[in-house]
């Protein structure tokens, strides 16, 4: 980032920062350290111990579990603005995931002494903070159900949904979903990457999805 004013006007776009007044700005502007890492990097390791958290400035992360036998489960896909790594800082547990850029990326890192600092200081940073872990444990339950209860194709129409947010032009019928790879789909899905490209061709047939390039088109109204 640029000058003073830049850097701080940088970081009022970003959600956790957004009710912080001019000098609370300024003070964690000087507290923030950039980093920049390109696509396919690693972050850091599930299991490793953490001392920083970080705030997305641009580009995309992925959460992810690997099984005994090395497959990948994709947790979630984290963007723009959002934040990573606070689980280890609140409670000095080891880190409980690994995370690794999916797009080159810019990110702010918080050392955990300032971050808890922010946290006392400021109670809505804090309640945003519990929202945020309060939406991940929903989607954990949600994805558990699928899991237990759903079968695959299920699962990987519930999860289209939930990333199409994307209004698509000329198709007022569909929303579209950020670009995403097959082997993506299935690590989130929690499947193999055959799996989903026949289950994709079956949705597709079938006329509920379409393809725009590794954007997927899903219809508006429900199913
Ligand atoms: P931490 O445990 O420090 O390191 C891994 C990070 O991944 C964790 O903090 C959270 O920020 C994030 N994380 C862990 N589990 C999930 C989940 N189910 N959904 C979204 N983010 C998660």
């Amino acid at each position: 980032m640029g000058g003073m004013e830049e850097r701080t006007q940088a970081l009022r776009a970003i959600p956790l920062f957004a009710s912080l007044d001019e000098t609370d700005l300024a003070e964690i502007a000087d507290l923030l350290i950039d980093r920049k890492f390109p696509k396919g990097s690693v972050i850091f390791e599930d299991g490793s111990s953490g001392d920083y958290m970080y705030v997305i400035r641009t580009g995309e992360v992925k959460i992810t579990k690997m099984s005994e036998d090395g497959r990948e489960k994709i947790l979630e896909i984290l963007g723009e603005g959002e934040f990573f790594g606070e689980m280890s800082l609140l409670d000095r547990e080891p880190r409980s995931a690994s995370v690794k850029t999916t797009r080159a990326c810019t990110l702010l890192a918080l050392s955990r002494q300032d971050f808890i600092a922010l946290l006392r200081r400021n109670p809505d940073i804090s309640l945003d903070v519990i929202r945020e872990l309060t939406r991940r444990l929903r989607e954990t339950d949600e994805q558990i159900r699928g899991l237990l209860f759903e079968r695959v194709e299920g699962r990987t129409r519930r999860l289209l949904r939930r990333r199409a947010s994307e209004a698509v032009e000329g198709r007022p019928d569909r929303r579209a979903t950020p670009p995403i790879t097959h082997q993506q789909l299935a690590d989130l899905v929690g499947t193999s990457r055959e799996t989903i490209t026949r289950v994709i061709k079956e949705l597709k047939d079938e006329g509920w999805l379409d393809q725009e390039g590794k954007r997927y088109l899903i219809p508006v109204s429900e199913d």
